[in-house]
């Protein structure tokens, strides 16, 4: 079922595309990559002082650019971080090239899931529910139309989430 070059993970904040990701790439064998990890490693620096020191368009554009370079490669599981689809760009270079599933969850279990993270600097301040509601609204569509594929990850533990997906893969 998934014969493009890339397997890619796009989804909300907490929707698992890192631990799920990494299980799902072992499975498939595939090299994992997660892009905001890619990027600390690149910088030297941890996602809220890459927002800090450049903002969240610098962000972007380092994110613009690693997609960029990553999607010229091929046998990579890539975790993507929960904006990377807002760039029209990263949505050309993942359609393209990568097999695109979307990580469904719910607000409630995003807010599980990050429980009292801080490394999510669109969280930092203000309600953490409202604001992943207002992106939900905001950035649904935008996962949805991008999907060759849906995976209900609500509920489901690391390990199981990655079994049935990979099974459908
Ligand atoms: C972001 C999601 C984060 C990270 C950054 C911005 C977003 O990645 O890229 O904090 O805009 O939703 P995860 O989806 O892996 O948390």
């Amino acid at each position: 079922m998934n014969p493009a070059p890339n397997l890619v993970l796009i989804g909300p904040m907490g929707a698992g595309k890192t631990s799920i990701g990494k299980r799902l790439a072992a499975r498939l064998g595939l090299a994992f990559v997660d892009c905001d990890h890619r990027l600390e490693e690149v910088t030297g620096a941890a996602v809220p002082l890459i927002f800090e020191c450049e903002g969240e368009a610098g962000f972007r554009a380092r994110e613009t650019a690693l997609i960029a370079e990553l999607m010229r490669g091929r046998g990579q599981l890539i975790a993507t971080g929960g904006g990377a689809v807002l760039a029209e760009a990263n949505r050309k270079q993942l359609a393209g090239r990568g097999f695109v599933v979307h990580l469904q969850v719910s607000v409630a279990q995003q807010i599980e899931r990050l429980g009292r993270d801080r490394s999510r600097p669109l969280l930092a301040v203000g309600d953490k529910r409202a604001k992943l509601e207002s992106l939900a609204v905001e950035r649904g569509p935008i996962y949805r139309d991008l999907a060759d594929l849906a995976f209900d990850a609500d509920g489901l533990t690391v390990a199981i989430a990655a079994e049935r997906l990979g099974a459908l893969l």
